[in-house]
């Protein structure tokens, strides 16, 4: 594969801070490999499938998560899930997995049911206005957070939590260049400066919370969400319970990795369903078909639904890069990846590699229906990962996203208008528009 052009620093810095996905070029949509030396070393970018399995599954032992995402991560979210490594992470995940096996996820359809159609009633209302729909998707996922990690909130009180979410979450910044290059952590940085009022103040929030779980819990009496099933959470091999400070780290990082993703996928298949009248239309009958008696869904009986927000995660992957760095030397076919080398998969790049998908950009759900969902190879599609540190919260923000687009489509008809600023995917955390998105509402 051809080698990529070192970049200049300053350019580099540039295109990272405006939008990482600009610095894609034509050799990774079609090459199975490309590897390049840049000013941070040698970066082997993967899209073959097993060579993808090999890094993330057979061979993820002689790997560690890159130390990049860990060192902006770490500073918001603590040592939770998504960010510790080692023997800490691995007691973590034995511990939580049970958290969101199938039938707690399916306990939680109520929950969903219920945001949804909070957001439904506040659509219906503004039906003929013109709507933020990123921002309605991100109250809404925000929403379902606090259904399902505390049930009422504190103090009964829910918009405290998401007024306190909503600041800690608008306070982690850009990536800091100073993380970019590793210096180390006694070197201040600007953006965490500003950020540690509001990480503070959202963990006495969740300190507080759960000091009054603990005690609810001591009385037989706690409702069945995540922060009672957190604080009940047992390692199946010692028998030990989590740390309040393991258990906080984790809230934080439920609410961090679960709210913004989930929100993306359904605002992009938003704009993708504008885009495709036979789709909506498809999508529409599904929806009126599968409510209940009471207007609630359930996610078996909405499989085009599903294929909508697998095309849309699929087109525009809310996590665009899963990145590596190796532990000790690896081989990658005929490629050497030295010992301490990133190695990165973009479910970006992938999810439109040329070897691997017919019409990559063109938004067609029947790709995740029947036969054709069941010839996708398992490793030519990642929106949630592989291997050991698969996404935890896969089948909760699937029906999650399925339950609350249900909702939305029940709800109202939305249209891009015409003066829109183009829709371009921009990765910042997460892949979003570039300008948002804005769509007028029609009653249905
Ligand atoms: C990990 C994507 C929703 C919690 C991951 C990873 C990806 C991902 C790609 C693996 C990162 C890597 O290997 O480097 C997504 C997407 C979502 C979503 C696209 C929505 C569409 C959620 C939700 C939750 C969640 C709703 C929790 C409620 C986590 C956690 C990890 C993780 C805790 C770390 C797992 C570990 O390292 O053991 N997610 N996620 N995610 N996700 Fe998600």
């Amino acid at each position: 594969a051809p080698l990529r052009r070192p970049q200049g620093l300053l350019e580099f810095l540039k295109t990272v801070r405006a939008n990482p996905l600009a610095t894609w070029m034509e050799a990774h949509f079609t090459a199975p490999l490309v590897a390049a030396e840049g000013v941070l070393g040698r970066i082997t970018v993967v899209s073959e499938p097993a060579l993808i399995r090999h890094v993330l599954v057979e061979n993820a032992g002689a790997y560690r998560k890159d130390d990049l995402q860990r060192r902006v991560l770490a500073p918001g979210l603590g040592e939770g899930l998504l960010t510790a490594e080692g023997e800490a992470w691995r007691l973590q995940r034995r511990t939580l997995a049970p958290i969101f096996s199938a039938r707690t996820v399916r306990g939680f359809e109520a929950a969903m049911n219920a945001a949804g159609e909070r957001l439904a009633r506040r659509l219906v209302r503004r039906a003929g206005t013109r709507i933020d729909v990123a921002q309605e998707m991100t109250r809404v996922t925000l929403d379902v957070l606090e259904r399902t990690i505390f049930t009422n909130g504190p103090q009964n009180d829910p918009d405290a939590l998401a007024r306190a979410i909503t600041r800690f979450l608008e306070s982690v910044g850009p990536i800091d260049p100073l993380d970019v290059f590793g210096v180390p952590d006694f070197v201040p940085r600007i953006g965490r400066l500003r950020a540690r009022p509001a990480i503070r103040y959202f963990a006495e929030i969740v300190e507080a919370l759960i000091a009054r779980r603990r005690a609810v819990m001591a009385a037989g009496e706690a409702p069945q969400d995540l922060l009672t099933l957190l604080l009940a959470a047992q390692d199946p091999e010692t028998g030990e319970g989590l740390s309040d400070l393991d258990v906080s780290a984790n809230i934080v990082t439920f609410i961090a990795a679960g709210h913004e993703t989930t929100a993306n996928a359904l605002t992009w298949a938003l704009y993708c369903l504008s885009q495709d009248p036979a789709a909506l239309a498809r999508l529409e009958a599904e929806v009126e078909a599968a409510a209940d008696a009471e207007g609630r869904f359930a996610i078996e009986r909405l499989p085009f639904a599903k294929a909508v927000i697998e095309e849309a995660l699929r087109l525009f992957p809310p996590a665009a890069i899963l990145s590596r760095q190796a532990l000790k030397e690896d081989r990658l076919g005929r490629v050497k990846v030295p010992r301490g080398s990133v190695v990165m998969v973009s479910p970006y790049v992938l999810h439109r590699h040329r070897a691997l998908w017919e019409d990559p950009a063109a938004f067609v759900p029947e790709r995740f229906l029947g036969a054709a969902r069941e010839a996708i190879p398992r490793f030519a599609y990642l929106p949630f990962g592989a291997g050991p540190r698969v996404c935890i919260g896969q089948s909760f923000s699937l029906q999650e996203a399925v339950i609350v687009l249900a909702h939305v489509v029940r709800a109202v008809r939305l249209a891009l208008p015409a003066d829109h600023p183009p829709v371009i995917p921009v990765q910042r955390v997460t892949v979003r528009p570039q300008h948002g998105l804005r769509m007028d509402a029609m009653r249905r």
